[in-house]
């Protein structure tokens, strides 16, 4: 087969030029995909027996983007534009023939193509925005004049990647292929348009989809108005708006003009780059430097949940939702029908909003069998413990489990903040026993902590990763410490924060301030929303903190309409007086000294031990790498994704500042801003973490 470089052929077939890219894993753009193209279309144009061009992957994909690894470095080989160039303007039919996902610069590349044809497995999509971009080889001015601004906007904004049927009813297919028939099938599509005559498309002269909304304003207010809520803080899909709203409103080359320069202002920024690296970071996160590839998988088709609480409920939910069956255990049957009964809700709900069919809550819940007796755990393939956070209570349990499971079991606890390696050793296989440690609402947060004993085995590690991904969570493998890497880091911004009120700001500013900086929402209304009075008995309550005297006071949060804050009847939070004088009341009684504190310090204070905190944790061997603990950041704690989590807002601000903050915080405010000795190493050395 004639070789045009080291991941392209070319094959004339039936008068067809067949160029082939190769370029795992993907088939990014790369340098040499970019020149293989050029020199594979070119030389097809010149062959004189050539009547139409394919261009076709192989591989487990079609171009899934631009190679992001090149990002940053200086151009070689021939630019994609003048790639794209060449193929719009081939005076031969060009189609592109699409499997897997067709992504980004690749999904660019098919719109310069005169045609396009898909198997139905495939995926089309521009999901730039979710690397803090846009499109930026004419895909935010081609899309829109194929399948009109509306849908331009919503793929472009969501990324989303449009499975191949929806992608033939808004013609940004032509033709579907069969499954596995792709080469064969294309051909033909190709002799077709040349035996038919059938036109050279180019995309960028098409106006028909986009004329009717010219000056249409009102459409780009109320997109706008619809995302605001999920795309708060970033620019990038801002930015991709403007990009439709320059397609329908200016000339095809204005239009790419404005797309250019909106283009390298994201990818100069800091937005994209953390988004970028937070991309790598995801799929680094499950390679463990000390597990092989070939580490041999438990098989995991059956699960045992004990507890059917806040906890237990959401976990069994995201195994009946891929289809595999629940033992849920309860203490008594009233709390087991309680459990049942808010699942069933939850699936309920979703149903209602049309996310799943009444059939499949039904199916759903016929997954998941309720008992009230442990010993029905003998059979299951994975069993994780949900009950109180009590040690006690769950080294009996797992003392049981191992009476009870099926040797070879993987027996997991969902503890928070418990010593896994204390509950492994009740039992007799503490290889087989790990922290699974899931997020509230369990069955909508993405992260998973995978907490690793020290006698947890690989296999169980390696298994528990790959049911993680099964179940479609984000999975971090960490030690054993108290509140393991996520709540470990969250414990220095409670501090500080609770501190930060008996020094003069107030709950709101602390919230504020962190509001803006990008989290869904501060420390206080978190508080409020999950309960005051959670952990604080009346009885023995002394009013010894701020949060014992706002629940003596009746305030416990956001279901008793008033915590940290007071509550409307639409659960919208307020800043209120009585509160402020229970605080300087209290800090009046503990003579504490009060003053204006600046937002830029409330930051400061919040996050600066939250990044020492990180640093520590990599010392200890806690998590593998930095931007592990990133990943468990933005998945589990709302840290904005545009600001890459603690280590890379660390390094965005300068490990050397943070350090230097930190001695200087330490002699004025105590030993808790004490340095890890790993950041100064860092700064000394100028190591690079990230
Ligand atoms: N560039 C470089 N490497 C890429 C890449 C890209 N665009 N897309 C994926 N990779 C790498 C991954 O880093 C990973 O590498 P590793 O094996 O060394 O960890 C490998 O390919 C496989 O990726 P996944 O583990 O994600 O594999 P999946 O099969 O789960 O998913 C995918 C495949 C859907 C293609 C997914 O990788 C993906 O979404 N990729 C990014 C797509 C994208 O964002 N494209 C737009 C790029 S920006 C652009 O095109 C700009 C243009 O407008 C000018
Ligand atoms: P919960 O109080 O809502 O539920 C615990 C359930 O366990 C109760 O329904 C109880 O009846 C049941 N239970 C107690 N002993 C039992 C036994 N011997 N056999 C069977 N069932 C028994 O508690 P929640 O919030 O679900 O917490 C469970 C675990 O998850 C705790 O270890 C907690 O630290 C952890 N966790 C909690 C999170 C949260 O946000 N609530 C987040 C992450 C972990």
């Amino acid at each position: 087969m004639p070789t045009i470089n080291e991941v392209t052929t070319l094959e004339v077939k039936e008068e067809v030029a067949v160029i082939t890219l190769n370029s795992p894993p993907v088939n990014a753009l790369s340098a040499n995909v970019r020149e293989g193209l050029n020199n594979g279309v070119s030389a097809a144009i010149e062959d004189n027996s050539v009547k139409s061009i394919i261009i076709i992957c192989e591989g487990r994909t079609f171009i899934a983007g631009a190679d992001i690894t090149e990002f940053g470095q200086a151009p070689k080989g021939p630019s994609l534009y003048d790639v794209q160039d060449m193929i719009e303007n081939s005076p031969k039919p060009i189609v592109a023939a699409i499997h897997g996902t067709a992504l980004g610069g690749g999904l660019e590349v098919a719109l310069t193509c005169h045609y396009r044809i898909a198997v139905p497995s495939a995926k089309c999509g521009l999901p730039e925005v979710n690397l803090g971009l846009l499109p930026g080889a004419g895909g935010t001015q081609r899309l829109p004049r194929i399948v009109g601004a509306q849908k331009a906007l919503v793929m472009m904004t969501s990324g989303e990647h449009v499975p191949a049927n929806q992608c033939l009813e808004m013609g940004l297919v032509d033709e579907m292929a069969g499954e596995g028939e792709l080469e064969s099938d294309a051909i033909n599509f190709a002799n077709k348009i040349v035996s038919e005559g059938r036109p050279l498309v180019k995309v960028r002269d098409a106006d028909d989809k986009i004329k009717g909304d010219k000056g249409n304003d009102a459409l780009f207010a109320e997109f706008r108005k619809s995302i605001l809520r999920k795309t708060r803080g970033f620019l990038a899909p801002e930015y991709n708006i403007q990009c439709v709203e320059a397609a329908v409103n200016l000339p095809f080359e204005e239009g790419l003009k404005v797309e250019q320069d909106l283009f390298m202002k994201l990818m100069t920024g800091s937005q994209s780059a953390a988004q970028r690296y937070i991309f790598f970071a995801q799929r680094q996160v499950t390679k463990i430097p000390d597990i092989e590839k070939d580490t041999p998988l438990k098989e995991i088709n059956s699960v045992g949940v004990i507890g059917a609480g806040t906890m237990g409920g959401g976990i069994s939910m995201n195994f009946a939702n891929v289809g595999i069956p629940v033992t849920i255990i309860e203490q008594s049957q009233e709390r087991l029908d309680k459990g049942l009964s808010i699942i069933r809700k939850n699936y309920e709900n979703t149903a209602a909003k049309g996310r799943i069919t009444n059939e499949q809550v039904e199916e759903r819940m016929a997954l998941i069998d309720g008992q009230t007796s442990i010993e029905a755990l003998d059979s299951q393939d994975l069993i994780i413990e949900a009950v109180f956070e009590n040690m006690d209570l769950k080294k009996d349990i797992f003392k049981q489990l191992d009476g009870i499971c099926k040797e070879g079991a993987i027996l997991a606890s969902n503890t928070s903040a418990l010593d896994v390696n204390e509950i492994a050793a009740e039992t007799n296989r503490p290889e087989d026993v790990i922290g699974l440690h899931f997020f509230s609402p369990a069955n909508v947060m993405k992260l998973l902590e995978i907490v690793r004993g020290d006698k947890t085995s690989k296999s169980v590690v390696a298994s528990s990763l790959a049911i993680a991904k099964k179940i479609q969570k984000i999975a971090a493998v960490v030690g054993v410490c108290p509140g393991f890497v996520g709540n470990r880091i969250l414990a220095q911004r409670q501090r500080e924060a609770n501190k930060l009120i008996l020094e003069g700001a107030l709950p709101w500013d602390i919230d504020d301030a962190l509001f803006d900086f990008g989290f869904p929402m501060g420390p206080f209304a978190m508080s409020d929303l999950a309960g005051l009075d959670i952990g604080w008995n009346k009885e023995t309550s002394n009013g010894e903190t701020l949060r014992d005297v706002l629940c003596e006071a009746g305030r416990l949060g956001q279901k008793s309409g008033k915590g940290f804050y007071t509550y409307d009847e639409n659960r919208n939070k307020s800043p209120d007086p009585e509160v402020e004088e229970i605080i300087k009341k209290f800090g009046e009684e503990r003579q504490a000294q009060m003053r204006d504190i600046s937002k830029e310090e409330i930051l400061q204070r919040c996050l600066y031990p939250m990044i020492n905190e990180g640093f520590k944790i990599l010392e200890e061997g806690m998590a593998i790498r930095a931007s592990d603990i990133d990943i468990v950041w933005t998945n589990g704690y709302g840290w904005p994704v545009y600001e890459g989590g603690p280590m890379f807002y660390g390094n965005l601000v300068g490990y050397d500042k943070v350090l230097e903050w930190l001695q200087n915080a330490e002699k004025e405010l105590g030993p808790e801003f004490k340095p890890s000795a790993y950041l100064e190493k860092v700064v000394a050395e100028k190591i690079n973490i990230l």
